[in-house]
């Protein structure tokens, strides 16, 4: 199993945001978030890499055991982060480093790689992700797509074995959508794990193995991507016919 997640609660200060929230994902699947705005889709994305920690509940990931009420490690937090990466919808890209800077960054200083290394597996990436050409330059020289398709390569940089995606596609247009939709979908074939919160319906559709629709913090709907054509729940259809 890659992903385990038992019993999570998450509060902010009195507000419940997460409500008993438990779910499964073996290796390779790619698992849709979905829920309408303020569900507690993001929420539950960042207690998954620890930007938020849950009230109480336990998770393993990526072969890390955590349990919130007996609280963990900085040093658990960081090993994680290092099998756990985040693509956040505004890309945050370094402004002050070029695009290959913003790649071996991590690797080097997190990961000990040297330079070289560091920079022929990023130059790899930026090929296949057709951006050799963006190497030497700035983030802010670079459309929103490709800003995107940069902070998808940084991610990969340091080979997670899960990655996590917060609107990935959320300011960009329908060709550039279809080549995260591309990127994912082969990502699930070397074998990574991938979450993606998202609104939009048909990109869900296009990546999806698993979904899992949120209203208000609770789990609604839990199943595979069958759930797109045959619904378990009213609420999930009612959503899926807006
Ligand atoms: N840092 C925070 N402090 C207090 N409340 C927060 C915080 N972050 C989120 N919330 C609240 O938690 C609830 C869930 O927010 P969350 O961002 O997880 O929703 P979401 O499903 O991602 O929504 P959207 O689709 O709009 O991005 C909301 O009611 C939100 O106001
Ligand atoms: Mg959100």
């Amino acid at each position: 199993m890659s992903i385990q997640v038992n019993n999570i609660n998450k509060h902010y200060g009195d507000t419940q945001v997460l409500h008993n929230v438990s779910f499964n994902c073996q290796s390779g699947d790619t698992l849709v978030l979905l829920g309408p705005s303020g569900a507690g889709k993001s929420s539950l994305l960042r207690v998954l890499n620890l930007l938020e920690t849950a009230t109480n509940g336990d998770m393993a990931l990526a072969g890390s055991e955590f349990c919130f009420e007996k609280g963990f490690s900085d040093k658990a937090c960081t090993d994680l982060r290092k099998k756990v990466g985040m693509v956040f919808q505004q890309y945050n890209l370094w402004p002050h480093m070029t695009v290959i800077q913003n790649l071996i960054e991590a690797p080097m200083k997190v990961a000990n790689i040297s330079k070289e290394e560091a920079t022929s597996q990023a130059m790899d990436l930026l090929n296949m992700l057709q951006l050799t050409d963006k190497a030497q330059h700035w983030p802010l020289q670079l459309s929103g797509g490709q800003q995107q398709r940069v902070a998808i390569a940084r991610a990969l940089m340091m080979k997670p074995e899960i990655l996590l995606f917060d609107e990935p596609t959320a300011a960009l247009d329908p060709e550039i959508t279809n080549q995260v939709v591309s990127i994912i979908n082969q990502l699930s074939e070397t074998g990574i794990t991938q979450v993606i919160v998202t609104h939009e319906v048909d990109f869900a559709k296009k990546v999806a193995s698993h979904v899992l629709y949120l209203e208000q913090g609770k789990i609604v709907e839990f199943g595979t991507k069958a759930s797109f054509t045959s619904p378990e729940t009213q609420k999930f259809a009612d959503y899926l016919s807006h």
